[in-house]
């Protein structure tokens, strides 16, 4: 016969403790294994141990008394190394755990179908009844942040049964409060778990003794370590006192240099060298230290060089926009910026720099895929406001002043998400690039589901390092572009027809259709998935049934359904659109694009995304899961690599087919037992890889919003400036106004980007104090003069004649031919001279452009009757 071990710690439980052993000793009728019952003390004061020696003189149980050395786990391992039982059950004594729920925690054991069962609140029949909203965001957060590292619901449970070796392994000194969660990593990846749901009920006598804010940072501490970081309130101390001390030393070698007449760039530069040797030194030898035989490596001075300038990009970010956007005063906003890169040390420095050894590697990639995560959408959500928007992103916000169901080069999904995100926020670049991140979120939410349902939870969080870091996902993250939305419904397209292959679920096909619609909605491509998922279809025989059901024809008619307002535009407009990106595309010249093509690829993917790629056809073959990823992915990659053999390909193209390639390259490094030279190669370059895409990324947002040392803007590059050109364009606009009476029409004479600017950041200037929709009435393209302006020519069409639109127009351009004078004048205007505009950003030259001024010499002018 079993024998089962209850250990139950206790402080100062007497109003509970009898009922507590009544109700369990109350099971005896319905079991059919020995109990035995340890409970192990800390040193109550209340009788509860006279009580328990009391039940221990007729019943089989044990007082274990510790006087010293307090502890919640010290006490379960105790009571496990002193239990007899062959499966040990922990519960609290407070009566918050039914005790009616030991048989259901026991069966399996019994069975040998787990190795650990847990009593969960969070999982279907479990519930916490009469919590207050507050402890339950608690326990969320606290949940939360256990389930990165472990794959059950409630991993904070108090009440479990496992065998006994698992417990007696724990080591007390290290181990933190929550046993079960120690238990579970300490079991690692192949203990089988089951949960078991219970009604959590909050405790009648005595007081809680567990102390939230204490607990609660050496329970985030533990865990950290566990996953090898090194992260404790020393270690944090230490950091922070350091990191004061550098701060003067920098300072004072700042000011002895300039007394000594160095110019400020070196004494800058000199001063910063020497403060971040003491800060190396001193985290090293003090903050970090595990034992005095710490080496200082030049390896580990270059992470950290590498990591404080990750977090001096950050820190622009946030001064950026506290100064720019919220407009704090400069000293205010630095602080806040040295806040923020003083925590994105502090953690970088704990698991990059002086890291501890993890548990198990699996550990340390979970916990190194959610820094990154944070690490880049912290970086875009501070840059993103106060980045100028680009040119086609202000082309898109335009689109969304002109709400349709269609447009010319792209179907109508970018508009609406900026029309929905501006009419809440106002017209500001945050307002209409949130929407890109909230896609990119939508997007990365279904690449975990999908990787999670094809090689489990643990790969999935590796899945979030390339979501995060692979530079095509984390620009459409940034940028308002119909990419956003399209990978958001390309990923979730993917996660439904996966749902229907591997689960066959009939259900998912609604998934696929509504999805696939709305990606249709944001962009045609992603029509690319139907042949290959019939392709998947045709080459795996388990799939294959699908054909002859109704189901999948259902979703691509739902699709269609979704898709039809483009349809219905383009009927109205003589199907533009369709020839815009169908036979326009080929019409072009004949090019051999593939070598550009591939690099395109590489900056997409990294170029050791490009060996991942190559490297999923090693693969185990005949595995449905890879085969599925690879003609997802490879299929649509593969049709544009076509095109490219005689065709312009465009760099964002093959974007969304990378997205089925995830779990695969997160699967490749973390499974293959016997890895390959590639794999092992992957292994050690992908957190490289990314730290230097995110430096870039990092340098580049810098750049574009408060510059870089030493680096002047490029002089084509229609990147920068667009605020301060459409300060001037709007003071030359508002003087012809005075002078003439009427509203002047602005006139971008490039294709769309001048005037997709302008309509932008005049409205944005006029800010709520005049008429918002002059700067969109008012701005318009070069059509008139039979150039290609994209949407403009429908917003502004040329048959009824400029000066339909007004009497007046200043003309902008990149160059002074581009302003098509001549015809002007060919048409009877008054043509005014040529001028200049040079645009600055941060005080620095960041444009060249050229304008004029014409006027309609039919018309009575206020000004020239004065
Ligand atoms: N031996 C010993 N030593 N026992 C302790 C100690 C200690 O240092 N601290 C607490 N206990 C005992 C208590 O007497 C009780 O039997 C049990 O451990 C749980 O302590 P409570 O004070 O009731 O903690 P709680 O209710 O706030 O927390 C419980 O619920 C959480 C869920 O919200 C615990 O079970 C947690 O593990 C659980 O996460
Ligand atoms: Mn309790």
């Amino acid at each position: 016969m079993s024998k089962i071990s209850v250990i139950v710690p206790t402080i100062n439980e007497v109003g509970n403790i009898d009922n507590l052993l009544c109700r369990i000793f109350a099971l005896k009728d319905k079991i059919s294994y020995d109990l035995e019952i340890l409970v192990v003390d800390d040193g109550s004061t209340d009788g509860t141990r006279e009580h328990v020696l009391k039940w221990q003189e007729h019943r089989p149980v044990r007082l274990i008394a510790r006087d010293d050395d307090k502890g919640v786990a010290k006490s379960v391992i105790a009571g496990a190394r002193a239990a007899t039982g062959d499966i040990l059950v922990v519960m609290d004594a407070d009566l918050s755990h039914p005790p009616e729920a030991i048989p259901d925690l026991v069966k399996p054991l019994l069975e040998g179908t787990c190795d650990m069962t847990i009593a969960s609140r969070y999982i279907k029949g479990g519930s916490t009844p009469g919590w207050p909203f507050c402890r339950r965001l608690a326990s969320f957060i606290a949940t939360a942040i256990a389930r990165i590292f472990v794959d059950v619901c409630d991993p904070m449970s108090g009440f479990f049964a496992v065998r006994p070796q698992l417990l007696r392994s724990l080591d007390p000194e290290k181990a933190c409060f929550k046993v079960c969660m120690e238990a579970l990593i300490a079991g690692g990846p192949s203990l089988r778990v089951i949960e078991v749901p219970i009604t959590f009920k909050d405790r009648v006598s005595g007081y809680s003794k567990i102390n939230l804010i204490k607990m609660g940072w050496s329970y985030l501490c533990r865990l950290t370590a566990l996953a090898g970081g090194n992260m404790s309130a020393k270690s944090g101390i230490r950091f922070g006192i350091v990191g004061l001390l550098a701060m003067v030393l920098d300072l004072f070698v700042f000011s002895v240099l300039i007394a000594l007449k160095f110019p400020i760039g070196q004494s800058h530069v000199i001063s910063f060298f020497a403060s971040t040797v003491f800060n190396f030194t001193c985290n090293a030898r003090w903050s970090f230290a595990q034992d005095n035989t710490q080496r200082l490596s030049f390896a580990g001075f270059g992470r950290f060089l590498l990591l404080a300038l990750a977090s001096l990009f950050l820190r622009g970010g946030v001064l950026a926009t506290l100064n720019q956007l919220l407009g704090w005063p400069p000293l205010l906003a630095v602080i806040g910026g040295i806040f923020a890169a003083a925590v994105s040390n502090y953690v970088g420095n704990a698991f990059f720099v002086f890291p501890l050894k993890p548990k198990h590697k699996g550990l340390r990639w979970r916990a190194i895929s959610v820094i990154f995560l944070i690490y880049a959408i912290v970086l875009r959500l501070f840059y993103m406001g106060v980045m100028e928007l680009i040119y086609e992103e202000a082309y898109y916000w335009n689109y969304a002043q002109h709400l349709d169901i269609g447009y010319l080069d792209h179907p109508p999904m970018v508009a609406w998400i900026i029309a929905l995100f501006t009419s809440v926020f106002g017209n500001a670049e945050f307002a209409v690039r949130i929407g890109a991140l909230l896609s990119w979120a939508v997007m990365g939410t279904f690449v975990f589901a999908l990787t999670r349902k094809l090689y489990g939870r643990g790969i999935a969080f590796v899945s979030l390092f390339f979501v995060a870091g692979l530079p095509f996902f984390f620009g459409i993250g940034m940028l308002m572009t119909p990419d956003a939305p399209l990978a958001a419904c390309w990923a979730g397209t993917l996660y439904f027809l996966a749902k229907a292959f591997f689960d066959k679920r009939r259900s998912s096909w609604w998934g696929v259709g509504i999805c696939g619609g709305l990606g249709l909605l944001s962009k045609y491509t992603i029509v690319l998935l139907a042949p290959a998922s019939l392709l998947f279809t045709a080459i795996d025989p388990m799939s294959r049934q699908w054909l002859k059901k109704k189901e999948p024809y259902l979703a691509a008619i739902l699709a269609l359904l979704i898709f039809s307002p483009v349809i219905v535009w383009n009927a109205k407009h003589g199907w533009a659109s369709f020839v815009y990106q169908g036979s326009g595309r080929f019409n072009g010249s004949f090019r051999f694009y593939l070598p550009q093509f591939l690099g395109y690829v590489a900056a997409l993917l990294t170029p050791v995304g490009l060996v991942a790629v190559s490297g999923t056809f090693l693969g185990k073959k005949g595995d449905r899961r890879s085969r599925f990823c690879m003609i997802m992915a490879l299929f649509p990659s593969c049709f544009f690599l076509t095109f490219s053999l005689f065709r312009e390909v465009r760099l964002n193209w093959t974007g969304p087919a990378w997205i089925c390639l995830i779990p695969l390259i997160a699967y490749q490094i973390m499974e293959s037992d016997t890895p390959s030279r590639i794999i092992n190669f992957l292994r050690k370059a992908w957190i490289p890889t990314i730290v230097v895409v995110y430096l870039i990324f990092g340098a580049a947002l810098h750049y574009f919003v408060l510059g870089l040392p030493f680096a002047a803007y490029p002089r084509d590059l229609p990147l920068l400036g667009w605020s301060d050109l459409a300060r001037q364009v709007e003071a030359v606009e508002d003087e012809l106004e005075l002078s003439t009476g009427h509203e002047p029409l602005v006139l971008g004479m490039d294709k769309h980007k001048i005037a997709s600017e302008l309509s932008f950041y005049r409205t944005k200037l006029a800010g709520k104090s005049r008429d918002r929709g002059e700067g969109v009435r008012y701005t318009a393209g070069p059509n008139f003069f039979g150039h290609e302006s994209l949407m403009f020519k429908y917003w502004f069409p040329k048959d009824k004649g400029l000066r339909a639109y007004s009497d007046v127009i200043v003309l902008v351009g990149p160059d002074p031919k581009s302003l098509c004078l001549d015809e002007l004048v060919e048409d009877g205007w008054n043509v005014g001279s040529v001028k200049e505009l040079i645009v600055r950003k941060n005080g620095i030259p960041a444009g060249w452009y050229y304008y004029a001024i014409a006027r309609s010499a039919s018309a009575n002018f206020i000004g020239a009757l004065k």
